[in-house]
């Protein structure tokens, strides 16, 4: 125990010198981290927002640094209003929510579509449903592009028929490609052409707001998509017929083609359209209620 007890003081300067080289590494890799521009993620990660591809042709300029944010003091006063939107009795309840998922129920995404033109006011009122979706902190984040110009049209299908064929040969791989068999899907995308309009949806990852300054855009991509499905739920209510399509690596090209500011990213493709007289669709099924249910 002695003898032990005579090399304590050795063991608590081996110690200390252990700690202080651990200290000295950590403070090193943080500086070289800083060096690097990287950020600390704890403090930093805005999952939020953040989780947006970066593409290639984004360039950004100088004043929109990260902590230039939009001050919303001017909306501090906002009134708050009354509420009291229509109450239904139990069975006319019974009735809509029956009715809205048998019309809702016969939703399909339609490959095939007629090139018979749709008044333009439809779809006006079709995005305008979309644009009353909820979104993080009241952001709006949306933008809806609508094409109808057919060179416009065509150029956006040769983009998305050289990259789908790359996605298909190349970037999906086999599981994905024969995952897909069943739904008869290749690159070549006719519709493309022939739909009277495609409307190309886009999330704006943040907001430009007064004297340029970038306003955050919270939760955007989940913000876009809730009112994406509000907008097929308009869709099917006055009898058209679309096919939700990501069209994967083509956002950046399209988005330079439609002159979309480098804080949109595309989220999705729609062809819109009556379907064709010869329109058919995959006799897929859907999982019963208490498959995707859990009531507790
Ligand atoms: C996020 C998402 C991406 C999709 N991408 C494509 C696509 O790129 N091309 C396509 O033909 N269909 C695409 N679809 C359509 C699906 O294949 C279709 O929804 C699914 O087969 C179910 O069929 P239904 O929509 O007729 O119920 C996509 C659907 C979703 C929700």
């Amino acid at each position: 125990m002695a003898f032990m007890s005579g090399f304590t003081p050795y063991f608590i300067a081996v110690f200390c010198v252990l700690i202080v080289c651990f200290w000295i590494q950590l403070q090193r890799e943080k500086k070289t981290k800083e060096l690097k521009g990287e950020s600390d993620s704890t403090s930093k990660a805005k999952p939020w927002v953040d989780q947006d591809l970066q593409d290639d042709t984004e360039i950004p300029s100088p004043n929109q640094g990260d902590d230039e944010e939009d001050d919303p003091g001017s909306e501090l006063d906002l009134p708050h209003v009354p509420y009291a939107p229509p109450r239904y009795a139990v069975d006319s309840m019974l009735e809509r929510s029956r009715d809205f998922y048998t019309l809702l129920n016969q939703r399909r995404s339609v490959r095939f579509i007629s090139p018979e033109p749709v008044p333009r006011e439809v779809i006006d009122n079709v995005i305008r449903t979309a644009g009353t979706a909820p979104s993080g902190a009241h952001t709006e984040p949306w933008t809806f592009v609508v094409v109808s110009d057919p060179d416009t049209k065509h150029a956006i299908r040769t983009i998305v028929e050289e990259e789908e064929e790359v996605n298909y040969r190349q970037r999906m791989g086999n599981k994905w490609v024969k995952d897909l068999a069943k739904i008869r899907t290749t690159w070549v995308k006719e519709y493309l052409d022939v739909a009277p309009y495609l409307l190309l949806i886009f999330k704006q990852t943040y907001g430009i707001g007064t004297g340029g300054k970038r306003k955050t855009h919270y939760y955007n991509e989940i913000s876009v998509s809730i009112s994406c499905g509000m907008l097929l739920a308009a869709l099917q209510n006055v009898g058209l017929v679309t096919v939700t399509s990501t069209p994967l690596n083509c956002g950046p090209r399209l988005r330079v083609i439609l002159q979309r500011p480098t804080n949109e990213k595309l989220l999705m493709l729609l062809p819109i359209g009556y379907p064709s007289d010869d329109a058919t669709v995959p006799d897929l099924k859907r999982k019963p209620l208490d498959d995707i249910m859990v009531h507790i």
